[in-house]
């Protein structure tokens, strides 16, 4: 597998290079599924407050009524042939289209279309291709004009994950979830990065596991913490959170008897998004070495795709 910060260094120029042209959307929709779609999550998160069109993502077989020909649609599928991403490519023929995949039906219809087709090294788990996906929905993002230029950050992200490891808070953090259901929360920058983290217990460790978010959470989940049997709440945070949602995470914790919290390194978006998502990539690795389980094992979401 190609490492976090060597997928978005290889990804910096792909979508320019792949022919993708500079021109002002309304909007930018992310089509794709699962390891493709939490790209588009991960993409909008980063861009959070910078934004300056909508960055949507559709994790459906439609694309939503309102999306007219002034957007860019972005489908993203690893392999090419997720039948949901498949459908949106047929519903957003009357927008721009741009594709990135490793082949498949996608590229061999978005390049019968002429269409631009950001090509993705293949053999990898999709779910692993988390850095090509994120940061060419940041540059899809930019060339639509819904996000400024985020290269120079990029790099500096890059930097970071070469230089700063966390291994090792992988590891402990695994310990503590030995035997237990996590419930991953975050907010703003972290909440699709709690939701990554769900989604990489599910699949490399093969566990259940469940994410949520903050302020939503204290409006309801928070009763629901009762029984600590076997669930364990671990806190997504921010070193740069708005001071009322700092104030909530701590709240929260005390109320409900006690949470993991973790803060991410870094000093931009980008950096502290990649830094978390790599830790969390790392801890599914570490339960599933733990419990004894092939995290490249996906046996229950396979069948089902060949037997719909
Ligand atoms: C597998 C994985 C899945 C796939 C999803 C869509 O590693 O993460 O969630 O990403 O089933 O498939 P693709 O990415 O090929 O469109």
């Amino acid at each position: 597998m190609t490492p976090l910060p060597d997928q978005i260094a290889d990804s910096l120029g792909r979508a320019a290079a792949a022919g993708v042209e500079p021109r002002a959307a309304a909007g930018l929709a992310i089509c794709g599924m699962g390891g493709s779609a939490v790209g588009g999550l991960l993409a909008a998160a980063t861009v959070g407050p910078r934004a300056q069109r909508q960055i949507l993502v559709v994790r459906d077989y439609a694309l939503p009524p309102w999306i007219g020909p002034d957007w860019t649609v972005l489908l993203s599928s690893y392999s090419g042939d997720t039948e949901e991403t498949l459908a949106c490519w047929d519903a957003a023929a009357h927008a721009r289209r741009v594709a990135v995949t490793t082949g498949g039906a996608l590229a061999e219809r978005a390049r019968a279309a002429g269409v631009p087709v950001v090509g993705l090294p293949s053999g990898m788990q999709p779910r692993d291709a988390v850095g090509y996906a994120t940061v060419t929905a940041l540059e899809v993002a930019a060339l639509a004009g819904a996000a400024p230029d985020l290269r120079s950050e990029l790099e500096a992200a890059v930097e970071l994950l070469r230089i700063e490891d966390c291994e090792a808070e992988a590891g402990a953090l695994a310990e503590t979830l030995r035997d237990r259901v996590p419930v991953f929360c975050g907010a703003g920058l972290t909440a699709p990065v709690a939701y990554r983290w769900k989604c990489q217990f599910n699949e490399n460790a093969n566990r259940a596991a469940f994410s949520s978010e903050l302020p939503e959470l204290d409006h309801n989940e928070i009763e629901g913490w009762g029984d600590r049997s076997l669930l364990e709440p671990v806190f997504l945070e921010d070193t740069h959170a708005p001071a009322r949602i700092a104030r909530r995470f701590e709240l929260t914790a005390e109320i409900i008897g006690g949470a993991r919290r973790v803060l991410p390194r870094g000093a931009s978006r980008s950096e502290r998004l990649f830094w978390l998502v790599r830790l969390g990539d790392l801890l599914s690795l570490h339960v599933a070495r733990l419990d004894g389980t092939d995290p490249a094992e996906i046996p229950n979401l396979l069948r089902l795709k060949a037997e719909l």
